[in-house]
């Protein structure tokens, strides 16, 4: 999209859209000069609303948002416009923000915007025009509505990223492919950009991850990525699963397999997060580990009751071949840990249905050891709309993964409490940092929207590890 900011004269030919408060629809309307000309069944600024009309020859269309509106609304909103009323913007679109839009919902509003853009015909042959040369003309009587527009751009483009890896198919995103992907970001975006193979991944240790990755035709990839900022104070590690299919391994699922394309949504947060991070130039540290396989069936599968090894030095039964998620995060957990210790560690992996079967699809299962980390996560992901709620990591769960002969099991074996258990399998591998926090996105990085009639990726994640990132800062 090309943007214009506060244009001398407007274009009396584009779209011209107003975002509309509840609180200050009664005055707009009269400034608008069209006092009590709209009955209010029809508009009033409420949540989700919309009206079409032509004002002073001009198509107008007025967008409710309600009285108080969280970025979300504000960019889902906006998304609306295009994802509805393509047709309409093609000359171009002119948004006037009231004094009342603050830079952070501006900037929501214009990320929204072009999020409607995203579309999931991937491989059909007739591609919707490109709206990279649509005009968007902005008028706004507050401050910062350059910034506004530069991060937007930053945003959508990341958070695209993470919605096309996750709703690309499972032959065209593959660990070598999550791979180059990340090299390609890494030269483009400015981070170093390591790829363990197989034979590297051997001489690490890295044990369980090469176990989950034995039954697959596609080599496993061990990603490792590090964004150093200028003048950082602190130093973060993420780890994503990047499972790029889980047919389940031996154990093999027997249902909705087909969404298990999905199984790299953590990846995907963190690919995208890492090249936000490294485009906004953010003053932060930040290294980052995506483990990533395919977990499928072979001669040379893994086998339920197999003991492998893992980075850590703990052997582990494989009780369940479909509990992959957690063997290539311990390792991805453990090496982080050993070879770079960052003052705080997130992980972010589709790891359990029990999480769903908690929570549903409305928020992440959250787990940390450290109370500021727990509350920042979830305090962050509240102000953009990607929820998380903390369960506990109580030792008595931790008890569940004993193995008779093993360090420990990757699964109690037992119809409860899976998500916990999940958990504490992880904290074994973290080395005992003090803080770390695990987000458990299995009912939130893929699902139902309005903008789409599949499921597809929902980027959760990024917006949240920026936030979080910010207010750090
Ligand atoms: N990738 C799945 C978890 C999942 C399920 C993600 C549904 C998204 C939607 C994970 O690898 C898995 O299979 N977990 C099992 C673990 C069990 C075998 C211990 C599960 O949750 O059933
Ligand atoms: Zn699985
Ligand atoms: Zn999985």
């Amino acid at each position: 999209m090309n943007f214009k900011i506060n244009p001398k004269s407007t274009s009396e030919n584009y779209l011209k859209v107003i975002p509309v408060l509840s609180t200050e629809w009664k005055s707009l309307e009269e400034n608008l000069g069209l006092s009590s000309q709209i009955p209010e069944a029809l508009f009033s600024g409420k949540k989700d609303s919309k009206h079409i009309l032509t004002l002073n020859q001009q198509l107008t269309l007025l967008i409710g948002l309600g009285e108080d509106p969280d970025v979300k609304t504000v960019e889902n909103s906006f998304r609306r416009i295009i994802s509805q009323h393509r047709k309409l913007t093609e000359k171009g679109i002119l948004i006037q923000f009231s004094d009342q839009f603050s830079g952070s919902l501006i900037e929501a509003a214009l990320v929204g915007l072009q999020l409607g853009e995203y579309h999931l015909g991937f491989y059909k042959k007739e591609q919707p025009e490109s709206l990279q040369k649509l005009k968007v003309e902005l008028i706004s009587e507050g401050k910062g509505l350059k910034n506004a527009v530069e991060r937007a751009e930053k945003i959508a483009s990341a958070k695209m990223e993470a919605f096309r890896l996750v709703d690309l198919p499972p032959n065209k995103i593959t660990p070598e492919n999550l791979a180059s992907w990340a090299k390609n970001s890494g030269k483009t975006y400015g981070f170093e950009v390591k790829i363990w193979d197989v034979k590297k991944a051997k001489s690490e240790g890295l044990e369980a991850f090469l176990a989950v990755g034995r039954g697959s035709a596609k080599d496993p990839r061990f990603i490792i990525m590090e964004y150093r900022g200028p003048k950082a104070k602190s130093h973060f590690g993420l780890v994503g699963k990047g499972v790029t299919f889980d047919t389940g391994g031996l154990n093999i699922k027997t249902q909705a397999m087909h969404h298990m394309k999905s199984d790299m949504g953590g990846a995907a947060a963190v690919l995208a997060t890492m090249q936000l991070v490294a485009d906004l130039k953010l003053p932060i540290d930040l290294t980052a580990i995506v483990p990533a396989v395919e977990n499928a069936i072979d001669k040379d599968a893994y086998l339920p009751s197999e003991v492998i090894g893992s980075h850590a030095g703990l052997s582990i039964e494989v009780v369940d071949t479909d509990a992959e998620g957690r063997l290539i995060l311990a390792d991805g957990l453990s090496y982080l840990v050993k070879n770079y210790n960052p003052d705080q560690l997130i992980d972010l992996a589709t790891l359990t249905g029990s999480a769903i079967g908690t929570f549903g699809y409305e928020c992440a299962a959250l787990f940390s050891n450290d109370g500021a980390l727990s509350h920042g996560l979830q305090a962050a992901g509240e102000e953009v709309g990607e929820k998380s709620w903390p369960l506990p990591l109580w030792e008595n769960y931790g008890k569940e993964m004993d193995s008779e002969i093993a360090d420990i099991r990757n699964y109690h074996g037992k119809p409860f409490a899976g998500a916990i258990t999940a958990a504490k399998f992880l904290q074994a591998f973290t080395h005992e940092h003090p803080a770390w926090a695990h987000l458990d996105i299995a009912g939130v990085a893929f699902g139902d929207s309005e903008f789409a009639k599949a499921k597809s990726g929902t980027a959760f994640g990024v917006s949240l590890l920026l936030r979080y990132f910010e207010n750090q800062l």
